[in-house]
């Protein structure tokens, strides 16, 4: 289905819990989140049937993020099921990795195509002390997992922070030349209210492509599947690619081509917007498919041209991320 704004919309996020066994420093607070409780998030059903409907007007892509889906329970049948959704050809998770290398079989056969994992360090206690009780070893496992399954192309989304992690570039983009991963490199974004943000930690995707071009030449690539707004390149004799993704300083959002579903039922169509549309309080009302649909239709009518939170607007955006799903 095309939006007002001719963008064709095929593709879903669906956070499936605002829950997670990590604690970046950016995204939640250490005590952890209010439980949003088992009455208040969709079932694994009302999912199903959601995105059944969303598929007869046009989505054919899902990604699940959360939170961290893995710790959804059940996630597996939740896979398989939306794999037997027609018209559904693709779906993908993002994940920080914690979980997926012992669930990696079981959820490839389910129908797990693709996985991104979230990583902003490749040290172990830097990744320690931005995660809070990450164990980069395990990620490590679960990353060299999904290669071996053939879930390609294997992507890592690394958010730059100055002062952080920023003196890491070189290694992740060192990585893409030896293994056959496709770093994502993300602007640290103001969604939510969490007192890390800080204007001064951001780092602009011209600023890391300094940081890279004073030692590697990129060359433009084709896009690498499911990339989405990332602009990739390749080092020489790289097996994997660099990304950029900017929401701040060049967003794109006349090329987004997604709406977003959260944990608790409510239908976004930008990350960054107040709109939403409240699928649960339908589902209570038993609604039936077709009023799911107009709802589905409305939001995709009225998602935003793009967002504003270069003018300031994100910063006053009560969701964060773990409640959108990113
Ligand atoms: N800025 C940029 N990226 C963020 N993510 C979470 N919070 C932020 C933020 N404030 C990223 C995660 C994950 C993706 C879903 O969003 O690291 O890779
Ligand atoms: Fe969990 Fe991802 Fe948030 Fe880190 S960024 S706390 S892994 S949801």
């Amino acid at each position: 289905m095309f939006d007002s704004y001719a963008r064709n919309i095929d593709y879903l996020r669906v956070s499936v819990t605002n829950r997670c066994n990590l604690r970046c420093k950016y995204c939640m607070p250490e005590a952890g989140v209010d439980d949003l409780g088992h009455d208040n998030i969709l079932s694994l059903e009302e999912i199903v049937r959601l995105v059944k409907v969303a598929a007869k007007i046009g989505i054919q892509k899902v990604r699940l993020t959360g939170g961290e889906p893995l710790v959804r329970k059940n996630i597996t049948k939740l896979i398989a099921d939306i794999a037997c959704i027609p018209k559904i050809n693709d779906i993908a998770i993002t994940t920080n990795g914690m979980l997926f290398a012992d669930m990696a079989e079981e959820l490839k056969a389910a129908g797990l195509t693709r996985v991104n994992f979230s990583v902003d360090s490749l040290k172990e206690e830097k990744f320690q002390y931005i995660t809070s009780r990450g164990n980069l070893h395990e990620v490590a496992r679960s990353i060299s997992k999904a290669l071996e399954l053939g879930m390609a192309p294997v992507k890592i989304n690394t958010v730059v922070m100055k002062g952080i992690n920023d003196n890491e570039i070189l290694d992740f983009v060192e990585l893409t030349k030896k293994m056959p991963l496709h770093v994502r490199f993300i602007e640290f974004m103001p969604v939510g209210d969490l007192p890390f943000y800080k204007t001064d930690r951001v780092v602009t995707v011209s600023e890391i492509r300094e940081i890279i071009e004073q030692k590697y030449e990129l060359y433009k690539e084709a896009n690498v599947q499911g990339n989405g707004p990332a602009k990739s390149y390749r080092v020489r004799g790289g097996l994997g690619t660099v990304g950029f993704i900017s929401a701040m300083s060049d967003h794109f959002c006349n090329e987004c081509n997604r709406i977003r579903m959260t944990a608790d039922g409510k239908l976004r169509g930008c990350l960054f917007g107040k709109e939403e549309f409240n699928l649960r309080l339908a589902l209570q009302n038993h609604a039936s498919d077709e009023i799911l649909s107009d709802i589905f239709s409305k939001a995709i009518r009225e998602k935003p041209q793009r967002h504003h939170m270069d003018e300031g607007w994100g910063e006053d955006n009560k969701r964060k991320m773990y409640q959108i799903g990113g």
